[in-house]
């Protein structure tokens, strides 16, 4: 079956690699995939490294139906490129409003 639905996977573990979830992801992609959906997956961290990476994650969320958020919790807070991020979204966001319906999942 393939749709036209398109997934964005936000990974904000602040590991460069071997995360968990990087891992959960990556399954989550492979599940997807075999079901036609399309799928895009960015590191937050790394996106914030400069202004072109938070553009492009921007850009990413504004093409997504659905959005899955895959983070870690370090001592019940979310980590701090994760709510960098989601500030840096929201200011984006303001008054704006959206093209489509978008759903978001945490993990
Ligand atoms: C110092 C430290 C604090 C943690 N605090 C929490 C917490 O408050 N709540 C929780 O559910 N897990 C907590 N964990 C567990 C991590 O969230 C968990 O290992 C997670 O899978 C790591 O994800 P990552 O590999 O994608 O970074 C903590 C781990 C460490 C090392």
């Amino acid at each position: 079956m393939k749709t036209d639905k398109h997934v964005l996977l936000l990974i904000g573990s602040p590991k460069s690699s071997k995360s968990t979830s990087e891992s959960l992801s990556n399954y989550l992609i492979d599940q997807l995939q075999t079901r036609g959906l399309s799928t895009e997956k960015i590191h937050i961290g790394k996106s914030l490294r400069n202004s072109e990476g938070l553009s492009s994650l921007l850009l990413a969320l504004d093409g997504a139906d659905t959005v899955v958020l895959a983070s870690p919790l370090y001592v019940d807070s979310l980590p701090y490129p994760v709510t960098r991020a989601l500030e840096a979204i929201a200011e984006y966001r303001h008054g704006k409003e959206l093209k489509k319906k978008q759903s978001l999942i945490a993990i």
